[in-house]
Formats: C-alpha cells, sequence, structure tokens
C-alpha cells in the first residue's frame, strides 16, 4: 500500500520512533507532501536541527504556528498552489502554562501556580512532561479549526510511550513518586496540613525548615492546594486527548533505523502501539543504504578515474593507492547494504504481519535542512520504489 493510501483521509499523524532516526525531518516530509497538495497543514516539531529550523523560518523559539514563507517555497522551486505548511517548535513550558490558564478556576490560583517555583521546575523537568505536553499541542491544534492536516513529531525519548496513556499520565503527574514518597503525605492538606505537619513534626520540621527554607516548605504547600483545583479539568482534557489518538482520524508512523538496534526499539514501539489499540500506519525505516551499484554507477566512476591517474602526469603509485581505497569504500558499502537489506526482512518476520506497510528512505547524500531536502524524502516516502 502506498503511503498515500495509507494516510488517505487522516487528519493527524504521529511520527515516533528512537532519537536521531529521523523522525523531525520525516514529519516535515509529510507535512510538506500535504501543504504541496493544497492542504492547510501544520507540523508540530521538537526541537529540529538549526538549519532546518531555519529553512521553515524557526530561526526563533515559537510555541505557535508560524506559516513557512512563500519565498523558501520558491527558493525550493515548488508551488504550493494554495496549500499553506506551517511549523511550530513545541515549549513544553509553555504549553503547560495555557494548560494552566485554561483549567485555574479563578486568576488568583492561576498566579500562585504558574508563580510556584515546584510547578516550574516540574512542568519542565518531569519525566513524561513533553510527551503529555505534545500531545496537548496537538489537541489544542486540531481544535483551533486552522488545519487540515496536523504532523507531530514526538520527543526523542526512547522508550518513553506514557504519552500514549495520556489520562492515567496526568494522574502520574500529580502522583508521580517523588512527589508521593516525600512530599505529598505531609502538603496535601495545604496550609492547614501544613501547620498541623509543623506541630506534629516537631524538630524534625524545624530542622527540615532550616536545611530548605520556610519558603520552599510553604511554596510546597500552595502547590498541592491550588494544583488539585486543576486536576480535574486536567483530567477531562487528558480523556479528550486520548480519544483524538486513538480516532480513525490519527494514524501512527514509526519511525526508525536500518539498524539492529534501532530496529529492535522500533519493534518495541510497534508491540506497544497495538497492544494499547492505537491506529498504526506503518513502518518508516529511514536512512537506508541503497546497494550503490544499481545503475552499474560504481563501474562508470572507476573506469574515469583510471583514465584520470593515466592522463595526470602526477605518482602513478599514489593515484593506484587512491582507487584501491575507493574500491575497499565501494565493497563496505554494499556490503552494508546488504546487511540492511536482511535486517529489513527480519523486520516483517518480527511483527509478524505480512502485509505491514514498511516505506523506506534512503541515506541521501546531503542532510536534510531544507524545503528541497524535505521534497526528496517526500517523493521517497509518497513514490519511491
Ligand atoms: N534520509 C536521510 N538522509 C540523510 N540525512 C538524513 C535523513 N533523514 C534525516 N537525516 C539527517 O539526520 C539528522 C537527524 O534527523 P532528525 O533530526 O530528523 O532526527 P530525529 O529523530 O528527529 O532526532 P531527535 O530524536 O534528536 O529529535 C538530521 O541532521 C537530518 O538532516
Ligand atoms: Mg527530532
Amino acid at each position: 500500500m502506498s503511503l498515500s493510501d495509507t494516510l488517505a483521509g487522516k487528519r493527524v499523524i504521529i511520527c515516533c520512533g528512537s532519537g536521531g532516526v529521523g523522525k523531525t525531518t520525516v514529519s516535515a516530509s509529510i507535512a510538506l507532501e500535504h501543504a504541496l497538495a493544497g492542504k492547510r497543514t501544520v507540523v508540530c516539531t521538537i526541537d529540529p536541527a538549526k538549519r532546518l529550523a531555519n529553512s521553515l523560518g524557526l530561526d526563533r523559539l515559537d510555541n505557535e504556528p508560524r506559516p513557512v514563507p512563500a519565498s523558501a517555497f520558491a527558493e525550493a522551486g515548488l508551488d504550493a498552489k494554495g496549500g499553506e505548511l506551517h511549523a511550530l517548535m513545541l515549549d513544553t513550558k509553555r504549553t503547560f502554562d495555557a494548560l494552566v490558564e485554561r483549567y485555574a478556576p479563578s486568576a488568583e490560583i492561576r498566579d500562585t501556580v504558574l508563580a510556584n517555583r515546584m510547578y516550574q521546575n516540574i512542568s519542565s523537568a518531569l519525566a513524561g512532561t513533553p510527551e503529555y505536553m505534545a500531545m496537548e499541542k496537538l489537541y489544542e491544534l486540531t481544535q483551533s479549526g486552522d488545519y487540515d492536516v496536523l504532523v507531530l513529531d514526538t520527543p526523542p525519548t526512547s522508550f518513553a510511550l506514557d504519552f500514549l496513556e495520556a489520562p492515567t499520565r496526568i494522574n502520574h503527574f500529580v502522583a508521580s513518586d517523588v512527589l508521593d514518597k516525600f512530599l505529598r503525605p505531609y502538603f496535601r492538606l495545604g496550609h492547614f496540613g501544613y501547620k498541623m505537619v509543623q506541630k506534629g513534626m516537631g524538630r524534625t520540621f524545624q530542622v527540615l525548615e532550616k536545611l530548605t527554607g520556610l519558603e520552599v516548605l510553604r511554596e510546597i504547600a500552595d502547590f498541592f492546594d491550588a494544583f488539585d483545583a486543576l486536576f480535574d479539568g486536567f483530567r477531562e482534557r487528558a480523556d479528550r486527548v486520548a480519544e483524538l489518538i486513538r480516532s480513525p482520524d490519527s494514524v501512527f508512523m514509526l519511525v526508525t533505523g536500518p539498524r539492529p538496534d534501532t530496529l529492535a526499539e522500533g519493534v518495541f514501539f510497534y508491540e506497544k502501539l497495538v497492544e494499547l489499540a492505537m491506529p498504526f500506519g506503518g513502518f518508516v525505516v529511514n536512512m537506508v543504504h541503497e546497494p550503490f551499484d544499481r545503475g552499474k554507477r560504481f563501474a562508470k566512476t572507476i573506469d574515469k578515474l583510471r583514465g584520470n591517474v593515466k592522463s595526470t602526469k602526477s605518482d602513478g603509485a599514489v593515484g593506484v593507492q587512491l582507487l584501491r581505497a575507493l574500491a575497499q569504500t565501494y565493497r563496505d558499502h554494499e556490503a552494508l547494504a546488504e546487511r540492511e537489506a536482511l535486517y529489513l526482512e527480519d523486520l516483517r518476520g518480527r511483527v509478524g504481519q505480512k502485509n505491514l506497510p514498511i516505506y523506506r528512505v534512503p541515506f541521501l547524500d546531503d542532510d536534510v535542512h531544507d524545503l528541497s531536502g524535505l521534497k526528496q524524502v517526500a517523493d521517497q516516502l509518497f513514490r519511491g520504489d
């Protein structure tokens, strides 16, 4: 099945996979393909490589979608035919802040939470928060009604698929191990509880206060007080996010690399997606080394080089040495390409589904840092053999 068929009618395309395999590149390429087909498209990226960010017009860190300028399309010789490509770079903290603003029952509670130092640390540092916020942003963008197709690039946290369990995720957040074990029993009762604990724990508390500073303890107490008020709103929202990503409008694409370790991680992710009943679209195996000699390019190149060595008056021995080194590089490359082909065969066997789509993108000569590069990847994905 072609990738166009797999993605037909999908509004939300989520690209996940382990670190460095090309999730951002593939996400942006899929978004570009849709924009070139006349759709209003947005790609929500996570920390794109600097040069790609620049070419997408994301040179400033920005949590809101920005249109990729017409000049960038013109420069790449592309015509969007009325389609639009917007891009944003997810800012976990700002997305979390927006969520607090939305669900705080009063301005006072909102300000208490936002100004709280404990919240400030948790909102950017707690494990799983970036994944959860990526989903949250996705939901916000679908609700805006501004886009036909949304592509989500997910954070490079291999094996952390917590975001798929968004409703429980937010529970985990409030009841995370650290909070639960050390702090929550003491401070969940807010100021009143805090006073009681202060009294009850007597000397221990005094020492604790000395060590951490009274302010810190008070902030923790305040945090739980205020945060409890947001909890129901968060959970309800998380349920809606979970509903969206499980709906037939959504599809997960698993990006992976052609090596045994990344493929093994890919299979792990795949099994997790199946277990969680997520809509699965297929694997994208990126940066595959294709056999170089498909068009007998190597033989031609060597012939040419032999001719060059003969015609130059330089030391022939050096020329021969170079030719040998080149031949060795060629053999190494062909062996690598052969091994990768075997790994890909093995992937089919391991996922146990014969007709599971596997899309390949070759390792391109240059890294992908502009619209032309993204178009090249899109051509391979959507029209490659
Ligand atoms: N098919 C390809 N051929 C050549 N270079 C590629 C290809 N795909 C991606 N790259 C390059 O590989 C690097 C990593 O790609 P990318 O940033 O998309 O990976 P990622 O999975 O998003 O990484 P991270 O997990 O760090 O977010 C980039 O420099 C990109 O330009
Ligand atoms: Mg990335």
